[in-house]
Parts: structure tokens; C-alpha cells; sequence
């Protein structure tokens, strides 16, 4: 093959492929910092393919299709968010889509050591895909699925930290009143 048919093929592929990232995870359930996320990769990336993990071991609060429902809904103004879920490996459900670059947010050097595992070996697995993090901004550092779940069932309250949507979810779940977020000493 000549060089500039090289050329024009990659460009081509780059055409196809550069501008499409897929964020994967558990969503289990979305937050804020996820859309903080997804927000800020949109003006990356020209497309964000949300794959939520069918992931059965973790034992996830909400069913893949509940996980499904609420995110939809959440970006079903937002034509540049697709909402997808996967089972097995991430590698092989990358490579059914054009996107090569897996996106994920880093909210504190806890979480690098995890993160620095999976992104390593997704590329052992497939040189095609590249995991690219994103800061998880001030505002939402501290907030995860695994404590907003925690604080849900304990009937403290997650609004602000999660869409109203998810607040109704999860008081359903529990079938506890989630209350107002409170400091004590500070209303009283
Ligand atoms: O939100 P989470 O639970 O941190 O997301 C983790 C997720 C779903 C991205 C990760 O567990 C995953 O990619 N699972 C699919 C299975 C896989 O590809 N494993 C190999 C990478 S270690």
C-alpha cells in the first residue's frame, strides 16, 4: 500500500473511531459525579456510550434494567449519550462499538491503585482500547454509589448527590423515607 493511502485509510479510521469514548461501570446507582463526568467528556468527545456492567457478582442493588431506566431517563436530552448495558469482558463489548478510548474518574489516590489494574490489563487484553481519567470534580470527591447506598438504607438523605430520580429509587428500595439532608446542631 502506498504511504498516502496509509494516510488517507487512517484518517478515515480516526474519522470513524477518535471522537466516540464508552463509560463504563456498575451505576449501581448513577450519581452526580458520573454526570459531572459524562458532562465534561462531551466536550471531548462528540459521543459518550454509557456501559453499564451486567455484573452479577457485585450483587447490585438495582437490576441491570433498573440501572438502565433511570439512566435513560436522566440522558434522554442528551443525544449524544447512549445508554447501553454489557456482560464479560469490557474488550469485547469495545469492540462492537467505534470507540477506543475507555473513560473513568479518578476521585482520589484511593481509587488509583484499582483504576491503574484494570486499565493495565484492558490493554493487555486489546491494544485497541485506552482508558483515559477524568478528575472527579471538588463538588463530588466524596460521593460513590457503594456510601450513597449506605447512607439511602440508612435513612439519610442523598439529595443533591444524586438525581431526584435516584432519590426515588432508592427510598422505594428501602422502603424507608429519605429525609432531607441535615447537620444536627446546626437547624436546631
Ligand atoms: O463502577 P465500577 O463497578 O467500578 O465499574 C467496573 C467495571 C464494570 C468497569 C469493570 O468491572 C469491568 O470492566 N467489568 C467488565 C469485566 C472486565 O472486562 N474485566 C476485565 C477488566 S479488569
Amino acid at each position: 500500500m502506498r504511504r498516502c493511502e496509509m494516510v488517507k485509510d487512517k484518517k478515515e479510521e480516526f474519522k470513524n473511531t477518535a471522537k466516540v469514548a464508552i463509560y463504563p461501570g456498575s451505576f449501581d446507582p448513577i450519581t452526580y459525579g458520573h454526570i459531572d463526568i459524562v458532562e465534561r467528556a462531551l466536550v471531548i468527545f462528540d459521543k459518550v456510550i454509557i456501559a453499564i456492567a451486567e455484573n452479577e457478582e457485585k450483587r447490585p442493588l438495582f437490576s441491570v434494567e433498573e440501572r438502565l431506566e433511570m439512566v435513560k431517563e436522566i440522558f434522554k436530552d442528551t443525544p449524544n449519550v447512549i445508554v447501553d448495558s454489557f456482560k464479560g469482558l469490557l474488550v469485547n463489548y469495545v469492540a462492537k462499538t467505534n470507540a477506543r478510548v475507555s473513560l473513568r474518574g479518578l476521585r482520589a489516590t484511593s481509587d488509583f491503585e484499582y483504576e491503574f489494574h484494570m486499565a493495565s490489563m484492558n490493554r493487555s487484553l486489546s491494544t485497541r482500547l485506552d482508558t483515559l481519567f477524568m478528575m472527579t470534580s471538588k463538588d463530588y470527591f466524596f460521593v460513590s454509589s457503594r456510601t450513597i447506598k449506605e447512607v439511602a438504607r440508612l435513612g439519610g438523605g442523598v439529595e443533591g448527590l444524586v438525581p431526584d430520580l435516584v432519590v426515588t429509587r432508592l427510598r422505594e428500595k428501602f422502603r424507608l423515607p429519605v429525609t432531607k439532608r441535615k447537620q444536627i446542631g446546626w437547624d436546631d
